[in-house]
């Protein structure tokens, strides 16, 4: 199953420079909570640019680059591919961004993990294919700086619709 960890503002803004475009210390525990002993995926640039290393989850890094070996761990040079051959596990591979990878993915997953930040940022990165009529709210926690959902897809998109 292919599920998304993903934080955006009230513009669908997730990055700023490369690197995430708040610093709110509560939302990053809900990272670690989507993420922790997973699959987990993410796009170059992101995993280039973490703070600080992974630990406790099996990092897949997708990448252009036939040359690219990432630190602790491994690398796929075709998204569409891996996607596939994942949806329908029963293990969860959490698709963590950035937005290149989002919008490739985002068809393909059944499950996501969305914190809605409230204020708005300065970015230059946006996660601009997501609907919310896509979505059935499962569960949601009101923190002070961002609004947490953990949310299923309404129903399946068929093959004519990616
Ligand atoms: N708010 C959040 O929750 C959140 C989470 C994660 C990341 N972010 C932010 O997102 C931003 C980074 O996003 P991004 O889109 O610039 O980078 P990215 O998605 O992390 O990585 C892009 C890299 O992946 C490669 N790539 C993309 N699709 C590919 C494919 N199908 N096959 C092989 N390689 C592929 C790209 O190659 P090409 O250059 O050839 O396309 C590029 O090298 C940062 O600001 C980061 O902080 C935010």
């Amino acid at each position: 199953m292919i599920s998304f960890s993903v934080a955006f503002d009230p513009n669908r803004g997730i990055g700023y420079k490369n690197v995430m475009p708040w610093h709110i210390k509560e939302e990053m525990k809900m990272f670690r909570r989507n993420t922790m002993y997973k699959h987990i995926l993410m796009g170059q640039t992101t995993y280039d640019n973490l703070p600080g290393k992974l630990k406790d989850r099996y990092v897949t890094v997708v990448s252009i680059d036939p040359d690219y070996v990432p630190e602790d761990a491994e690398v796929t040079h075709d998204l569409i591919g891996f996607l596939k051959e994942h949806e329908n596990d029963e293990t969860e591979y959490v698709v963590c961004g950035g937005a290149s990878i989002y919008r490739q993915a985002y068809p393909y997953a059944k499950k996501a993990y969305i914190s809605f930040i409230k204020k708005k940022y300065e970015v230059d990165t946006w996660f601009d294919v997501y609907e919310e009529d896509d979505w059935n709210v499962i569960l949601e926690e009101d923190y002070d700086e961002f609004v947490y959902r953990v949310l299923e897809r309404k129903e399946e998109k068929t093959e004519e619709d990616r």
